[in-house]
C-alpha cells in the first residue's frame, strides 16, 4: 500500500493521508462493510471490530486508496471561531462596521463566525442575528440547527459587542478548499477522525452555512495577500489567522509582520486596524507551546493575550480581570 513512500518526510503525515483516504471511501458509501464500524456514518465505533474489514479494504481497493495518498491532509477547524470571534467581540468599542480578512483560511469556514452560536460554561451566550433554538428546524437543507459551539468559552467576556456588522470578508490559502462543493466538503470531512463526533458535527453544520454564504478565497501565500490589503475610512479592518503561522517560511513570516506593522502605522481612530491570532506560542523560553488568543489594535498598537484554549479552539479560557 505504501510502497514508494518510504522516504516521505515526517511532516507529510503519511499515516494521516492513509486514514483520510479510507475515511473518504467510507463517507462516499464506497466501503459499506467498514462503514458499519465508523461512527462518522452511524457505525458502532469499535476500532477492534473495524480492523479486519479495514485491512480488507486496503487489500481490495489498493488503487483508490493509493490515489488518495496524494492529497495532503487539510482541515478547517470551526471550533477555532470560539477563539477568533470571541477575541474580536472584545475589540469593537467603536461600533464601526468590520472588514474581516484571514490568511491560511483553508475553506474559509471561520470567516462565517458571526453566524455561529457561542455558549459559555457559566450559562452565558452570544447568539447570532437569527439564532436557531435547539430542536428548531431551520430553512437550511437538512434541517440543520446552525453551528453551536458548546461550550465555546468559560464565560462571556466583559464588554462584548452584542452585534457585529461584517461588511466585507475574504481570505487566502495556498490551497483554498471550496466548501460549497461535494469534493471540498469530503476533503475536510475525511480528515476529521470518525470518532470525533463534536468536531464532525460543527464541521457539517458550518458546511451548510457556507453553502448559503459562500466566502471568496484566493489561492495565494499569506505574504502576497497581506501586501494587497488596505485600510478603509469608516470601517474597522481586521486580519486574523489560526494555526497557520508555523507553516510559513521565516521570510514570509517577516513579510506578513512588516505589512501588519505598516497597516498599524497607517491606522487612525476613523480607520482602525486589528491583528488577531490564535496560534501556539511559548510564553516562557523553555515552557511548552500554548494556544493563545492574541490581539493588537491600532492606533494604540499594544499586543495583549486575551485567553487560551486547546488546539481546536474550544473552550477558550479568557484571561480578563474576572478570570
Ligand atoms: C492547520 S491548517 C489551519 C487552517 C485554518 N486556519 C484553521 O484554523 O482551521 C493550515 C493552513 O495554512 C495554509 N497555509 C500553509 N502555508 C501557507 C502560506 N504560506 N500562505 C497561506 N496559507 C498557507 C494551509 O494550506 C492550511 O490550509
Amino acid at each position: 500500500m505504501l510502497a514508494g513512500h518510504e522516504q516521505d518526510p515526517g511532516p507529510s503525515a503519511l499515516a494521516l493521508r492513509l486514514m483520510a483516504a479510507v475515511h473518504r471511501l467510507v463517507l462516499t458509501g464506497g466501503a459499506p462493510d467498514l462503514a458499519a464500524h465508523y461512527s462518522s456514518v452511524g457505525g458502532t465505533g469499535d476500532p477492534a471490530a473495524a480492523w479486519p474489514t479495514f485491512r480488507q479494504v486496503l487489500v481490495e481497493r489498493v488503487a483508490e486508496v493509493r490515489a488518495g495518498l496524494a492529497s495532503p491532509p487539510q482541515t478547517n477547524e470551526v471550533g477555532r471561531s470560539a477563539a477568533l470571534f470571541g477575541g474580536l467581540l472584545q475589540l469593537l468599542p467603536d461600533g464601526l462596521p468590520v472588514r474581516l480578512f484571514e490568511i491560511g483560511a483553508s475553506a474559509g469556514l471561520n470567516l462565517l463566525a458571526d453566524h455561529f452560536t457561542y455558549l459559555a460554561a457559566d450559562g452565558g451566550a452570544w447568539l447570532p442575528e437569527a439564532p436557531r433554538q435547539p430542536g428548531e428546524e431551520s430553512g437550511r437543507a437538512g434541517g440543520d440547527r446552525g453551528v453551536l459551539l458548546d461550550p465555546a468559552w468559560d464565560r462571556v467576556p466583559e464588554d462584548v459587542a452584542a452585534r457585529v456588522r461584517i461588511v466585507e470578508r475574504g481570505g487566502c490559502d495556498l490551497s483554498p478548499i471550496d466548501a460549497t462543493t461535494e469534493d471540498g466538503a469530503l476533503s475536510l470531512l475525511s480528515c476529521v477522525w470518525p470518532d470525533q463526533s463534536a468536531r464532525l458535527a460543527r464541521l457539517r453544520s458550518a458546511l451548510l452555512v457556507a453553502r448559503d454564504e459562500p466566502v471568496s478565497l484566493v489561492a495565494a501565500g499569506a505574504g502576497d495577500y497581506v501586501e494587497s490589503l488596505e485600510l478603509r475610512e469608516g470601517a474597522h479592518t481586521v486580519l486574523w489567522h489560526s494555526v497557520m503561522w508555523q507553516y510559513l517560511p521565516h521570510e514570509e513570516q517577516q513579510r506578513v509582520s512588516a505589512r501588519v506593522q505598516a497597516l498599524g502605522q497607517a491606522a487612525t481612530e476613523a480607520m482602525p486596524f486589528t491583528h488577531l491570532a490564535f496560534e501556539p506560542r511559548r510564553l516562557e523560553p523553555d515552557g511548552p507551546h500554548r494556544f493563545v488568543v492574541t490581539a493588537t489594535s491600532w492606533p494604540f498598537g499594544q499586543e495583549r493575550i486575551l485567553g487560551e484554549a486547546p488546539p481546536h479552539g474550544v473552550p477558550v479560557t479568557w484571561w480578563g480581570s474576572n478570570a
